[in-house]
């Protein structure tokens, strides 16, 4: 459970050093007024976390990874470990982006070691899950996002005050303009609650997990979707780069 609705923007490879430092510094300072009532969580580029940390100091705006390894250390080219990200102040790792999962080849079984590793290190994963829209049409939704949210946990238990997001995103809602009604994106949100009341004792699945939506959330549509209660968070790819949309999300869900 999250006691502030989490506003997560996930920059993707989509912007340069320079609008990266400038769309962070806007962000830290238009996000100030509302720090206390929202929780604002940037994934940058990763060659950019060190700069926008720095950046981003004495503002209350956490940093996350758009991907975490699952070996600590050693000859894995390329990968970038939670020790790692640690080091940058960074505590949050997007983990099974379903981009990731498309043009990395990225599997339910390397999902699952990295969530391990990102908790083992004391990271929060942000587990996304998702079905394609031919699943949908198939009436198999359900039954395939409980088997990724399966997949990715798989014995993996929480320690008492860790926290782990499962972000529900369809697939052909992301970066598609095409989002998913709220309604709709609750009841599978709740799906997914309840498969972790399956997997869990009852206070572990209810404190430790932070169930959030993600899809083509703009400014004008994310108050349809936080309720703080299914829905506790967004996490948004295009309507996040731009520091209009971004502070208009902030302000929409600021109480
Ligand atoms: P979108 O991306 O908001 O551009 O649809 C969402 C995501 O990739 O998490």
């Amino acid at each position: 459970m999250s006691s502030k609705p989490l506003v997560i923007g996930n920059w993707k490879m989509s912007l340069t050093y320079k609008q990266t430092g400038e769309l962070a510094m806007g962000l830290k300072k238009g996000a100030q007024p509302f720090e206390s009532s929202v929780g604002v969580i940037i994934a940058p580029s990763t060659p950019y976390l060190d700069t926008v940390g720095k950046l981003l100091k004495g503002s209350q705006i956490q940093l996350a990874a758009q991907n975490v390894f699952w070996q600590a250390e050693g000859a894995y080219t390329g990968e970038v470990s939670a020790p790692m990200l640690l080091d940058l102040k960074c505590q949050y790792a997007i983990i099974g982006h379903s981009e990731r999962r498309k043009y990395l080849r990225e599997t339910d079984g390397m999902v699952h070691k990295k969530v391990g590793h990102a908790l083992e290190h004391n990271m929060i994963p942000i587990i996304c899950i998702g079905e394609t829209f031919e699943q949908r049409q198939e009436g198999i939704k359900d039954l395939i996002v409980m088997k990724q949210l399966q997949n990715a946990l798989n014995g993996i238990v929480p320690a008492e005050n860790a926290r782990v997001i499962i972000a529900y995103e369809p697939i052909w809602a992301v970066g598609t303009g095409q989002a998913c009604d709220p309604n709709e994106a609750k009841e599978t949100i709740q799906v997914l609650r309840h498969a972790l009341i399956d997997m869990y004792q009852k206070h572990i699945a209810k404190n430790n997990f932070i169930t959030i939506y993600g899809g083509s959330i703009d400014d004008t549509s994310i108050a349809n979707y936080i309720d703080n209660e299914i829905i506790e968070g967004v996490l948004v790819g295009g309507a996040s780069t731009k520091l209009d949309s971004y502070l208009g999300m902030i302000k929409a869900v600021a109480t």
